[in-house]
């Protein structure tokens, strides 16, 4: 009897904490979502050197946080630098860091640590992406891959973390891709790559909250193709439903979640909707409809940013 009242009463508390937080997201659909303030924060970009990542170091210039930028390409990363220095950051400390390394990883963290501080805002966004098919894929490529786009993480966070959680103060972002939510032809690396890098980060957001470590938050972004010229050549069949996104919008949509600490990020949004789609559909109308939007042949027209691939 006892139990019955004790499991009673916890699904009424599940049911009311529940009902509280879907009326405070229905809210938030019509009014706009506090953002937090970034002046100050020390915001660590990886694969600051070019594209995205660049955009997004433009934009925390101007929210006056701290930056640190890391990348492999010094040439890149230092344009970077002088670029946020001209949009009004005084304080930028640019690092060559070549993130499929461990050790250089925590040489450079251990750098950054002495130099700068804590970092609070900690972005993994380098990437780079092979677009082979897995049998002509080159053991070394697959291994960077992984290396780059999802152990980098690892390293990262463990390098980072710690202090975050003795401040109580950190945001983890993790720039994953829609090919980590879903598989596509001739990025079989890539995607197990990066559904692992969302896998992580999903993970260690959970661990945040089961070990009620407070002010801990997470961002998970998810955008299909981007025009940064990594997936150059590459094109969708209708990009009414699929576009090429803009690095610009990308990055003010990343900032955006990041100030007013979404979890999830996919853009576009109706990303979302296709997922949903995938999760209801049967099989032979999800391949239908993946060769409608051209997705089995995406990779068709790519032009390796790396020549020796
Ligand atoms: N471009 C797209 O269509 C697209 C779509 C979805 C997700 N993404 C993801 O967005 C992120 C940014 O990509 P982007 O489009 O700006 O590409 P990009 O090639 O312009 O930028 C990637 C950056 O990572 C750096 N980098 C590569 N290897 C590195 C290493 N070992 N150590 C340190 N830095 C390294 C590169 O030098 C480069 O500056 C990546 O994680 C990518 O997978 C891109």
């Amino acid at each position: 009897m006892a139990s019955k009242l004790k499991s009673t009463k916890e699904l009424m508390v599940f049911l009311g904490k529940s009902m509280i937080a879907f009326l405070e997201s229905m809210i938030f659909i019509i009014v706009p979502r506090p953002r937090k303030n970034v002046a100050g924060e020390i915001v660590l970009i990886t694969g600051s050197g070019s594209g995205l990542g660049r955009f997004l170091a433009l934009r925390f210039a101007r929210l006056g946080s701290v930056l640190v930028l890391w990348d492999i390409n010094k040439e890149g990363n230092e344009d970077t630098c002088r670029m946020v220095r001209e949009a009004g950051a005084t304080r930028v400390y640019a690092y060559t860091c070549d993130c499929s390394q461990k050790e250089n990883i925590y040489r450079v963290a251990e750098q950054v640590k002495k130099e700068v501080g804590d970092v609070s805002i900690l972005i993994n966004n380098a990437g780079i992406v092979t677009g082979k098919s897995f049998l002509d894929c080159p053991d070394e490529l697959i291994e960077k891959a992984f290396d780059v786009n999802f152990k980098a993480h690892l390293w990262t966070y463990k390098s980072f973390l710690p202090a975050m959680i003795a401040n109580k103060h950190g945001h983890l972002v993790c720039i994953s891709s829609l090919a980590g939510l879903t598989g596509v032809n001739k990025l079989a690396d890539y995607c197990a790559s990066k559904f692992a890098a969302f896998g992580f980060a999903e993970s260690i957001c959970i661990e945040t909250i089961a070990q009620k470590l407070k002010g801990i938050k997470t961002t998970i972004v998810c955008p299909c193709f981007i025009k940064t010229g990594m997936f150059e050549g590459c094109s969708t069949a209708h990009p009414f439903l699929l576009p090429v996104l803009e690095p610009e919008y990308v990055a003010d949509k990343i900032v955006d979640a990041i100030l007013q600490e979404k979890i999830y990020l996919n853009l576009p949004k109706r990303i979302s909707f296709l997922m949903f789609l995938k999760s209801i559909l049967p099989v032979k109308v999800l391949v239908l409809l993946a060769e409608y939007m051209g997705a089995l042949n995406v990779m068709d027209g790519f032009v390796s940013k790396n020549k020796k691939n």
